[in-house]
């Protein structure tokens, strides 16, 4: 695993959106994989400053999201889709056409998953896939478990999580339960896997990661079998060592 440890939100985000500029100038028909949340804000808002100043062009880009919450209309101000407009989309000359979210306003969501999981694979997975960390360790909306699914599925989301993302709606009682999202697997068969980790919060998962076992309760430690990873992480979420004196 390649680790880029930066000092701060604005070098990690920095760092993050070189690297996703240097993939599409060697690959202008890249397919990136994204996600949603505080932690990339920064590198998308870095992209689209990039996109103005001429130095990127996303026109030959296909974008695959890992995940949505299920029963949000689409244009509800707290869908992913509505996050991946107002933070890229709608600011960057990507093809609407070669944007793709999971549906999670469905009556069917296995049939939507499947499809998902079709498409992403007929794109032949993600070139570059942008990752984050939830608090518990979950990747996409694999959340700790026994056992993990390798496609995309519909999932239930852990107290946990619904707590985090609670801080987006008026009340907890509002964050949907469910999400459509990758499997472990689709984001595994990515060929390039970068991990974003910024703030205290997610110094246990990181910790856990960079602890070398691999564990389904803690899904990031998976990425440690993958060939390609970069984790670029600021320093808030860099473990610390242990104190010697009590
Ligand atoms: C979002 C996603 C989630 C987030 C994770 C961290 O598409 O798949 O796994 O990456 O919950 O969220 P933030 O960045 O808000 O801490």
């Amino acid at each position: 695993m390649k680790i880029i440890h930066c000092n701060n939100y604005e070098e990690m985000s920095a760092a993050a959106a070189n690297l996703v500029c240097d993939a599409i100038k060697e690959k202008p028909d890249l397919v990136l994989g994204l996600a949603t949340g505080s932690t990339p804000e920064g590198m998308y808002a870095e992209l689209c400053r990039k996109y103005k100043d001429g130095k990127v062009d996303f026109s030959k880009v296909t974008t695959v999201n890992l995940d949505e919450y299920c029963g949000l209309p689409a244009d509800h101000p707290q869908s992913y889709l509505t996050f991946m407009k107002q933070n890229l989309f709608d600011h960057v000359n990507l093809n609407p056409a070669k944007t793709f979210l999971p549906n999670g306003n469905t009556e069917d969501h296995d049939a939507e998953a499947a499809q998902y999981e079709k498409m992403v694979e007929a794109l032949g997975f993600a070139d570059v896939q942008i990752l984050g960390v939830g608090r518990n360790g979950h990747i996409g909306f694999n959340e700790p478990a026994e056992a993990l699914f390798t496609k995309t599925h519909m999932t239930a989301l852990t107290k946990d999580t619904v707590r985090a993302n609670s801080r987006f709606f008026a009340s907890v009682d509002e964050v949907p339960k469910h999400a459509i999202t990758m499997g472990v697997g689709t984001i595994m068969a990515a060929k390039h896997i970068v991990l974003l980790a910024s703030g205290e919060g997610k110094r246990a998962a990181i910790a856990t990661l960079l602890g070398g076992m691999i564990d389904t309760i803690c899904p990031v430690t998976l990425l440690q079998l993958h060939p390609n990873v970069t984790l670029i992480c600021d320093d808030s979420a860099w473990p610390r060592r242990r104190s010697a004196e009590a």
